[in-house]
C-alpha cells in the first residue's frame, strides 16, 4: 500500500493516493475528486498539475538538468547526432549501427514532398512569416498522405512520425527559398538530415552546394537541444488535440501554432532582435531596468523558465556552440558580446537572482543561426523542426496508452447565473 494524501472538508475525510515516478515530484491522484467531493482542482498554466504519465523526458528545474530516456541534455549533445536522438526519443533505447543506418535510411526516403505541395506554397503572400508557412503546410500534409492517418494502426502511425520528421526539413527550407524568391531545392539523401537541410535552404541549383562540416554539426546539436522538452505548452497543445482522436499531421500543426508566441518558441526570434536593438554593452543597464518594471511590459528574451530556475543545461551548450560557430565562420557578431554581458549584469542583478530567472535555450541560439546566415524570422520554425520529433514521440506514448481518454479540463466559472431572456423592445 503506497502514501496517501489526506484531504478534509467539511467534517469529512478523503484519501487520494500518492503515485511515484522513477525520479522527480511524487503525484497525488485526484481523478476521483469531483465524484467524491463535487470540487474541482483550480490550477491555471498548470503549474503544479502533471497531465500526463511519461518516459520519455526528465527536467529537475532546480538542478539544471535534463534527460531524454535517461540521458542526459549534454551527453547527448557532445557524442550524440539528432537522428540517433530521434531513434532514442521515438524507441526507448539508443540503437545498434545497424538500427541506426536503417532508421536514417528510412527518414531519407520520406524527405520530398508531394509536387502539388509546391503549388501550394504560391497561395502565400511572399512575406508571410514562416511559421505562417509552417502551420498551414503542416496541417495540409493530412490531405495528401491519408495513407497513414488510422491513428489505431501502429504502422500507420510510424509512418505519419517518419513522414513529420523527415518533411519539416524540405517545409521549412522552401519556406525560406519562397520568401527569398530563389527555386525550391529538392532534398539529396546522401547528405545527413542536417547537411540536406542546409543545402536546401541555402544551395541553389545553379551551383554545387558544399556542407561546411562544423556549421553542421553545430546546427545538428541545436536540433538535439530542440528534440524534446517534457509537457512543454506546444507539446500539451499536441496531446490535447491528438486525445480527441485528431491525425498526426494535424496535430503537430497546433503544436506549431502555438510554438509561435513569443513566451515560447517565438522567443529565439525575440530574444536576437531584442539584443540588436540593444546594440552596445552600454545600453544593457537600460533595458535591465525596462525589465525589472513593472509598468513595463517588457521582458529580458531568452530568460526565465517556468521549470528551471536554476541555469537552463541547453543554454551552456549554446554559449560553447557560440564561440565554435564564429571560429570556423571567421565571424564575430558584435551582439555576442552584449548577450555575454547582459547575462553577466543580469545574473548579479538582485530582481533576477530572487526570482531565479537564468538564460534559457533561446538566449544564444539566435546568435548563432544568425552566423550561418538563417533570417531571424526563421529561428522558430527550426525550432519547430527540431521539436516535432518529441511531439511525435509524445503523441505515440499517449495513443499508445491503453487508459487514454480525450483531455477535457474543467473550470471555474464566474459568468452571470441563469437569468430569463429580455427582448429586444424592453431592453
Ligand atoms: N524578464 C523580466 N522578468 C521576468 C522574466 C523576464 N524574462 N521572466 C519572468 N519574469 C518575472 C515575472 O515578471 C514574474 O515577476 P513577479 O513574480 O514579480 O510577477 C516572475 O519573474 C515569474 O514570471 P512568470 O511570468 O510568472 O513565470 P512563468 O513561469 O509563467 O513564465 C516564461 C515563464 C518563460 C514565460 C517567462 O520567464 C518569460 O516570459 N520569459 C521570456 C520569454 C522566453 O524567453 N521564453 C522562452 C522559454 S524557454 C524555450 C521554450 O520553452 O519555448
Amino acid at each position: 500500500m503506497g502514501d496517501t494524501a489526506k484531504l478534509s472538508m467539511a467534517g469529512a475525510d478523503f484519501d487520494y493516493p500518492v503515485i511515484k515516478g522513477s525520479v522527480g515530484p511524487d503525484v497525488v491522484d485526484i481523478r476521483k475528486l469531483y465524484g467524491q467531493t463535487g470540487m474541482f482542482t483550480y490550477d491555471p498554466g498548470f503549474t503544479s498539475t502533471a497531465a500526463c504519465e511519461s518516459a520519455l523526458t526528465f527536467i529537475d528545474g532546480d538542478e539544471g538538468v535534463l534527460l531524454h530516456r535517461g540521458y542526459a541534455i549534454g551527453e547527448l549533445a557532445e557524442h550524440s547526432t539528432f537522428m540517433e536522438t530521434s531513434y532514442l526519443l521515438l524507441n526507448g533505447a539508443l540503437p545498434s549501427q545497424a538500427e541506426l543506418t536503417d532508421f536514417s535510411r528510412t527518414i531519407s526516403r520520406h524527405t520530398m514532398l508531394h509536387e502539388q505541395l509546391a503549388t501550394f506554397y504560391r497561395g502565400f503572400r511572399r512575406d508571410a512569416h514562416p511559421m505562417a508557412i509552417m502551420c498551414g503546410v503542416v496541417g495540409a500534409l493530412s490531405a495528401f498522405y491519408h495513407d497513414s492517418t488510422d491513428i489505431a494502426d501502429p504502422v500507420h502511425r510510424k509512418i505519419s512520425s517518419h513522414r513529420l520528421i523527415a518533411k519539416m526539413p524540405t517545409i521549412a527550407a522552401m519556406a525560406f527559398k519562397y520568401s527569398v524568391g530563389q527555386p525550391f531545392v529538392y532534398p539529396d539523401n546522401s547528405l545527413s538530415y542536417t547537411g540536406n537541410f542546409l543545402r536546401m535552404t541555402f544551395g541553389v541549383p545553379a551551383e554545387p552546394y558544399e556542407v561546411n562540416p562544423v556549421v553542421e554539426q553545430a546546427l545538428d546539436r541545436i536540433f538535439i537541444l530542440h528534440a524534446d522538452h517534457e509537457q512543454n505548452a506546444s507539446t500539451s497543445t499536441v496531446r490535447l488535440a491528438g486525445s480527441s482522436g485528431a491525425n498526426p499531421f494535424a496535430c503537430i500543426a497546433a503544436g506549431i501554432a502555438c510554438l509561435w508566441g513569443p513566451a515560447h518558441g517565438g522567443a529565439n526570434e525575440a530574444a536576437l532582435n531584442m539584443l540588436r536593438e540593444i546594440g552596445t554593452p552600454d545600453k544593457i543597464p537600460h533595458y535591465i531596468e525596462r525589465a525589472k518594471d513593472k509598468n513595463d511590459p517588457f521582458r529580458l528574451m531568452g530568460f526565465g523558465h517556468r521549470v528551471y530556475k536554476n541555469y537552463d543545461p541547453r543554454a551552456t551548450v549554446m554559449q560553447k556552440t557560440v564561440r565554435e560557430v564564429f571560429a570556423a565562420l571567421k565571424v564575430n557578431d558584435p551582439v555576442f558580446e552584449v548577450a555575454l554581458q547582459l547575462e553577466e549584469m543580469a545574473l548579479n542583478d538582485p530582481y533576477f537572482i530572487e526570482k531565479k530567472l537564468f538564460p534559457n535555450v533561446d538566449f544564444y541560439s539566435g546568435v548563432i543561426l544568425s552566423a550561418i546566415g538563417f533570417p531571424t524570422t526563421m529561428f522558430t520554425a527550426l525550432f519547430a523542426l527540431a521539436r516535432t520529433v518529441g511531439w511525435v514521440a509524445q503523441w505515440n506514448e499517449m495513443i499508445s496508452d491503453p487508459g487514454q481518454k480525450i483531455g477535457r479540463p474543467r473550470q471555474l466559472y464566474t459568468g452571470p447565473v441563469e437569468r430569463s431572456y429580455v427582448p429586444l423592445s424592453k431592453r
